[in-house]
């Protein structure tokens, strides 16, 4: 048994400690906006927060994850109001397939909130994300958007 903090609720789920975060959050949360893409901590799709900094859920086993604060995209909202990373991509029409979105986006908001002006370089450098519709010019203009705002 393993008890998770998710979006602000408590969790208490059956489940073997080396399971990957991903599973639980889709399989026994069921918050699928967190997406399975390679499975190897290599594309990105399933990135989340613990404890605010942005990981590859994919590759972290929950056991890793219990007694830490998870956030997913369906967490990032406040209320009503959108985080101002995916207001910025509604602005700039970043998304195509959509599949990769959830993963940069909570990779965004993880790097803006340790820098709030990132440079390109930063970006480069945080924001390793794969997106096979080729969004990264849209991505980046979304980002120094969403970090003036
Ligand atoms: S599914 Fe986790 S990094 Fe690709
Ligand atoms: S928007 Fe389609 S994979 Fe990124």
């Amino acid at each position: 048994m393993v008890k998770l903090t998710i979006n602000g609720k408590s969790h208490q789920i059956d489940v073997e400690s080396n399971t990957p975060l991903l599973w639980v959050l889709r399989e026994q949360v069921g918050l699928t906006g967190t997406k399975y893409g390679c499975g190897i901590a290599q594309c990105g799709a399933c990135t989340v927060h613990l404890d605010g900094k942005a990981v590859r859920s994919c590759a972290i086993p929950v056991s890793a994850a219990a007694g830490k604060r998870i956030t997913t995209i369906e967490g990032l909202a406040t209320g009503a109001v959108l985080h101002k990373v995916q207001q910025a991509w509604l602005d700039h029409d970043v998304p195509q397939c959509g599949y990769c979105q959830t993963g940069m986006i909570m990779a965004v908001a993880a790097l803006l909130a340790e820098k709030p002006r990132p440079t390109d370089a930063d970006i480069n450098a945080s924001i390793t994300n794969i997106c096979r519709c080729g969004t990264f010019q849209q991505v980046r203009e979304a980002i120094h958007a969403a970090a003036k705002a």
